[in-house]
């Protein structure tokens, strides 16, 4: 069978069981976690690990359920040193299906995946609240599935293209100094969330 007629969530599924052993190099999601109760009106942190030398500077973000064909655009050429991304939920369809992709989605090469989660419809009065990190980029995501629906936000070339800043980033002070100043660089305006 070629892969070309497999359906696209299978496509999507066989993608996801192959990667932790092609992507563990790259990529490993830290939130949400797995059967993490995310919901609608609220903002969490995406949080991601990644090989300092892995050559992967740059990432698209994607939303995807098991179950359904169709991607949600959360966001394009994020930078992937700054390890964090809000993500604001508003009006997506509730289920427990969930998974991030993170990806390429020019050539589609796939760089890590979250574990499954669940976003719900509103937030249990007895959850506990989330914490986004304020020091990051926030992203707006509402609306179901729809493969053909642009991007939510596009990160700046600017910040891709920072030339050498992967070459010093250690994790460490510098790191995180310089992970600041191109926040700072895209809350500047240059991006807009919509
Ligand atoms: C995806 O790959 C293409 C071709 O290698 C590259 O030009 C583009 O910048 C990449 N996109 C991201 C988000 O890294
Ligand atoms: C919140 O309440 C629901 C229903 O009353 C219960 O099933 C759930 O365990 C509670 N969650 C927490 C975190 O207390």
């Amino acid at each position: 069978m070629s892969p070309s007629i497999l359906p696209y969530h299978l496509r999507v599924l066989l993608a996801a069981l192959i990667l932790p052993l092609a992507a563990h190099a790259y990529f490993q999601v830290s939130s949400p976690a797995k059967g993490a109760q995310w919901a609608n009106g609220q903002t969490y942190p995406v949080t991601w690990e990644k090989g300092l030398l892995d050559g992967v500077d740059t990432f698209d973000l994607e939303l995807s359920r098991m179950s359904t064909d169709g991607l949600i655009f959360i966001a394009k050429d994020v930078p992937s040193t700054i390890k964090t991304v809000n993500v604001a939920f508003q009006s997506l369809p509730a289920a427990d299906d969930y998974f991030l992709l993170f990806l390429n989605s020019t050539h589609g090469v796939v760089y890590g995946n979250s574990q499954q989660f669940s976003i719900l419809q509103s937030i249990p009065s007895n959850a506990t609240a989330p914490q986004p990190d304020a020091n990051q980029p926030t992203v707006t995501v509402s609306g179901g599935p729809n493969p053909t629906a642009a991007f939510v936000t596009t990160f700046p070339p600017s910040a891709n293209g920072a030339a050498g800043w992967e070459a010093v980033s250690g994790w460490g002070p510098h790191a995180l100094a310089l992970a600041g100043v191109v926040t700072a660089a895209l809350s500047g305006g240059a991006w807009a969330v919509l």
